[in-house]
């Protein structure tokens, strides 16, 4: 008889546990436990899960690290050169993926644009669908034309098949949509559960290793918790993608957040459009094209995302309040970041905002996660209140103390170098990166302004 352990697992993070918790010690979400039955294979029957294949081949031997002949990993490339950089210059052959992203972003639609380009190299694709027919799948094809792509379809949810189909196709990358369906036959857990998507990840985990085989698995993120989230997976792959989208907007980011082949942190934007996703090279560009001039409110920063300099349009409105407290909405931005800049404006400038609303909006549906974006907050704060627009070609960078100093932030060369590139020429700088930008060719009628305290910068705010 096959002994049954009972587990409890955090459905937010995977932390595994022996009994219920109410807040995970891992990544503090509360009320997040999940029980799951584990099957222990009994002894006789052996365990679902293969032997390595290759355990004569010399890898499971204790090693020198100095005699490890080792290449280059082999890459191929996707098709979209911002996939492609996301990654770090590619697909990694023998890696597992995960996609993660919200019912409806388009994961699906990527992963066969994808599918179609790797399989006109000459690839051989296995795309396993346990969510969608044949028939729909086609039509999404049909859409995206590219109904002629040579990609093999399995719809299937069991693990079993998968495996038999991977095998005898040999695939060189194999798409599964989504891990969330896919069941092992020899757990009793419903597909869906902790125990049964670890396990299924696990065992693809193998084939891609044994097999070198590039597999992606597109995990959904769910909110109510019902099927386990793709987080609980994050451990087990070498690279984790997430799509995200922002409501009604078509455009797309793909941010990398593990890699263990190249950097996190890369962004890729797309927009999704009636033939699919189109990758936008030039997202700076993109999110800024036909920007209001001459609007009170408007303030224009640069962001990194990963390597790549953003500039990003801070929107902020003021109006006299209605309420007892003053709201402060932000949107893109944290709203303690708000409440705590707008303090330092208060004291530094001697002014009541209190009785002020004050709503902030960051352009495109981008979260700025970075400090560097602070004193561009305060510019746009003060345009609106004081009904008077910033000049068009400003960028500002700054982060901002809470006794009013500006501090440098990182790599602002090249955050300067991008504005550059966009026709930006008046830009408002810590005066601590002024040594670093000292070596920087400028172009004629580009003006360069350091400051040091709150009250220098809003002094220049409104030079024309
Ligand atoms: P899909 O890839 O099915 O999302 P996911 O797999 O992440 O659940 O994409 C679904 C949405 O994308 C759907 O609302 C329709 C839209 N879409 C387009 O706008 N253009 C297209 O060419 C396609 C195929 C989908
Ligand atoms: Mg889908």
């Amino acid at each position: 008889m096959a002994k049954v352990k009972t587990k409890f697992f955090c459905k937010e993070c995977g932390y595994e546990s022996s009994g219920w918790l109410g807040k995970c010690p891992s990544c503090g979400s509360w009320n997040s436990f999940v029980e799951a039955k584990i099957e222990e294979p009994s002894r006789k029957r052996g365990s679902w899960v293969q032997p390595e294949e290759n355990a004569d081949s010399g890898s499971n031997k204790v090693q020198q690290l100095s005699q490890i002949i080792s290449g280059d990993e082999e890459r191929f490339s996707s098709g979209m050169p911002e996939l492609n950089r996301v990654l770090g210059g590619g697909l990694v052959r023998g890696s597992l993926i995960l996609l993660g992203g919200d019912p409806g972003i388009g994961k699906s639609t990527l992963l066969l644009q994808v599918s179609a380009a790797v399989a006109g190299e000459g690839r051989k694709i296995l795309y396993v669908s346990g969510e969608e027919s044949p028939g729909q799948i086609r039509l999404r094809a049909n859409r995206l034309k590219l109904a002629n792509a040579a990609i093999a379809l399995l719809p299937s949810t069991s693990f079993t098949k998968i495996e038999e189909a991977i095998r005898q196709t040999e695939a060189d990358f194999v798409v599964i949509d989504s891990i969330q369906t896919i069941y092992v036959p020899e757990i009793a857990s419903a597909p869906g559960t902790v125990t049964q998507v670890r396990e299924a990840a696990g065992g693809l985990l193998r084939l891609a290793k044994n097999l070198n085989t590039t597999i992606v698995l597109v995990g959904h993120v769910t909110k109510d918790g019902s099927i386990a989230g793709p987080r609980i997976l994050e451990h087990m792959v070498d690279t984790v993608l997430y799509f995200e989208g922002e409501g009604q907007s078509n455009l797309r980011l793909l941010r990398c957040v593990k890699n263990r082949f190249g950097t996190t942190d890369e962004l890729a934007v797309f927009e999704m459009r009636d033939q699919g996703l189109f990758s936008i090279s030039d997202p700076s560009l993109f999110m800024l094209k036909g920007r209001p001039i001459d609007v009170p409110g408007l303030a224009v920063t640069s962001c990194l995302e990963g390597s790549r300099p953003l500039l990003l349009e801070i929107q902020a409105l003021l109006t006299p309040s209605s309420y007892q407290l003053a709201l402060r909405m932000s949107q893109g931005i944290d709203r303690l970041r708000l409440s705590l800049l707008l303090a330092v404006l208060q004291k530094a400038l001697k002014r009541d905002f209190s009785a002020l609303d004050c709503y902030l909006n960051v352009t495109g549906g981008i979260h700025i996660r970075e400090t560097a974006a602070d004193l561009a907050v305060l510019a746009a704060i003060l345009s609106s209140s004081e009904d008077k627009s910033l000049p068009a070609d400003l960028l500002i960078i700054g982060e901002v103390g809470l006794s009013g100093e500006i501090r440098p932030v990182s790599r602002t060369s090249r955050r300067v170098q991008e504005a550059l590139r966009l026709g930006w020429k008046k830009f408002i700088l810590p005066s601590q990166s002024e040594e670093e930008l000292s070596k920087l060719a400028l172009p004629d009628g580009c003006q360069l302004y350091y400051v040091s305290l709150v009250n220098e910068a809003v002094d220049l705010f409104f030079v024309k």
